[in-house]
């Protein structure tokens, strides 16, 4: 007989079924076993009968370590009261892996001891719920780049050079004594894409050596990178606010059962349906000011001011036209206010700081060459970059948005290092 998946149960109401999976949990009483079978599609309640069962085997039941692997054949049976509306009426249950004392109990435990067993911990109800949502929003993001006539054309991940600064990258071997870089973004190349395909988009793993222990970072994490020719930074904004909002519909829709086991407030999540305020950095800084929040125009936003920002909000929002001494070489320079770059920089809500930074990329070769020798860079290492402003040179823009971060926010969960099967940070990475 072949095996039953848990979410497919249902549709098997009245039938014998086989299950495998894992035993999750368990309740006793004097004639009866509550056992809570988890196979990953789903958990169910089964319930052995002792006077249904030989004598002995019922006991052995009541034995079986958690986590062991277990085959249960029974009848499913609708019932609206169970979770999932159905439970199935066991008649036979077997091991098929007994378990050593499994090291995560239901009681609490430390970050540290979870972190450490994350391979054990990816098993738990809440961790499970997390992964469907962010499951969801990579494939709310590829179908909508389909839809939209955009070509995924990957990044590589080893580069000969830095695209976000020098400061934090990591460094490899690459053979007779050459090093190279593992990426931080893969937007340069997505600009020499946008000029072969037009609308291009990258998503993969991205590397930052930052020496940041905060709740918000990963020293490898995963980005969605648009690139558009023929763009300029409205067009870049559009498309971070439609993207954002399909992707928040499509996990409203599609993962309510993970949504409500992270007890998400969905409602705070419906109201991200667009417009989103977009607010220059300059009225940000007069805002702030004005509100008895002292903040000198110049500076980078930091995590406590872009706090304060997004709390006037209940969508995301986007601060954009930065000055340009903080953002990277490629920005291009507002022509109507040299002093400011045209970037941007959208912020969640509920304080969940920078999801998304982009803008439009500076176009004229003269200019992006200043900008190289002004940042320090050698030419030489950009020299086909710069090809990009040689050959046909369009206006163009994009982002980068980082998947952790947004799963975290519509998740509702407190650290980004539950947003990624297995996390790297400063200090950690095991397993
Ligand atoms: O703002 P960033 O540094 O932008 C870029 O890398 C651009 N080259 C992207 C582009 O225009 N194609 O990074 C983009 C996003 C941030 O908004 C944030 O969501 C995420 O990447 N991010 C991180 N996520 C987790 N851990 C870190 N250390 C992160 N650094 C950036
Ligand atoms: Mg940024």
């Amino acid at each position: 007989m072949s095996r039953t998946r848990v979410r497919d149960l249902l549709k098997s109401n009245g039938e014998d079924v086989v299950l495998r999976g894992w035993l999750y949990n368990r309740r006793s009483s004097k004639k009866f076993h509550f056992l809570l079978l988890r196979d990953g599609s789903g958990i169910v309640q089964c319930i052995v009968t002792r006077a249904e069962m030989d004598e002995e085997a019922f006991l052995e039941i009541g034995k079986i370590p958690y986590e062991s692997s277990i085959e249960i054949h029974g009848k499913a049976n609708a019932d609206e009261r169970s979770p999932g509306g159905v439970e199935v009426h066991a008649t036979k249950v077997e091991v098929i892996s007994e378990a050593e004392e499994y090291p995560i109990s239901k009681q609490e435990h430390g970050p540290d001891f979870l972190l450490s067993n994350r391979h054990l911990w990816l098993r738990s109800k809440k961790q499970v719920a997390v992964m469907h949502i962010r499951n969801e929003v990579l494939r709310a993001i590829r179908d909508d780049m389909y839809e939209q006539g955009f070509q995924c054309i990957d990044a590589p991940i080893f580069t000969p050079n830095s695209c976000e600064g020098t400061s934090t990258l990591f460094e490899v071997d690459y053979f007779d004594d050459d090093k190279a870089y593992l990426t931080q973004s893969g937007q340069l190349y997505m600009e020499a894409a946008a000029m072969a395909f037009g609308d291009v988009y990258c998503l993969g793993p991205t590397f930052r050596a930052e020496k940041s222990k905060t709740r918000r970072h990963l020293t490898e994490f995963w980005m969605f990178e648009p690139e558009m020719a023929f763009a300029d930074l409205d067009d870049v904004m559009n498309l971070a606010e439609s993207m954002l909002c399909k992707i928040t519909t499509r996990v409203i829709e599609n993962c309510k059962e993970d949504l409500e086991v992270l007890e998400r407030d969905v409602d705070i999540l419906k109201k991200i349906t667009g417009p989103f305020p977009r607010l220059s950095y300059s009225e940000a800084v007069e805002r702030l000011n004005a509100e008895g929040h002292a903040f000198e125009w110049g500076g980078d936003l930091g995590a406590k001011d872009e706090a304060i920002i997004s709390s006037w909000f209940d969508t995301p929002v986007m601060v954009h036209r930065y000055p340009q001494e903080v953002k990277a070489f490629y920005m291009k320079r507002d022509p109507e206010d040299s002093k400011v770059a045209l970037g941007v920089d959208v912020l969640a809500p509920e304080g969940y700081g920078e999801i998304i930074g982009g803008g439009q990329r500076e176009d004229s070769l003269e200019t992006l060459l200043g900008r190289i020798h002004e940042h320090e860079l050698d030419p030489e290492d950009f020299a086909w970059y710069l090809d990009l402003r040689r050959y046909g040179s369009v206006p163009h823009g994009g982002f980068g948005l980082g998947v952790e971060r947004t799963v975290c926010w519509l998740a509702g969960i407190e650290h980004v290092r539950e947003c990624v099967p297995f996390p790297r940070m400063l200090y950690r990475i095991y397993p």
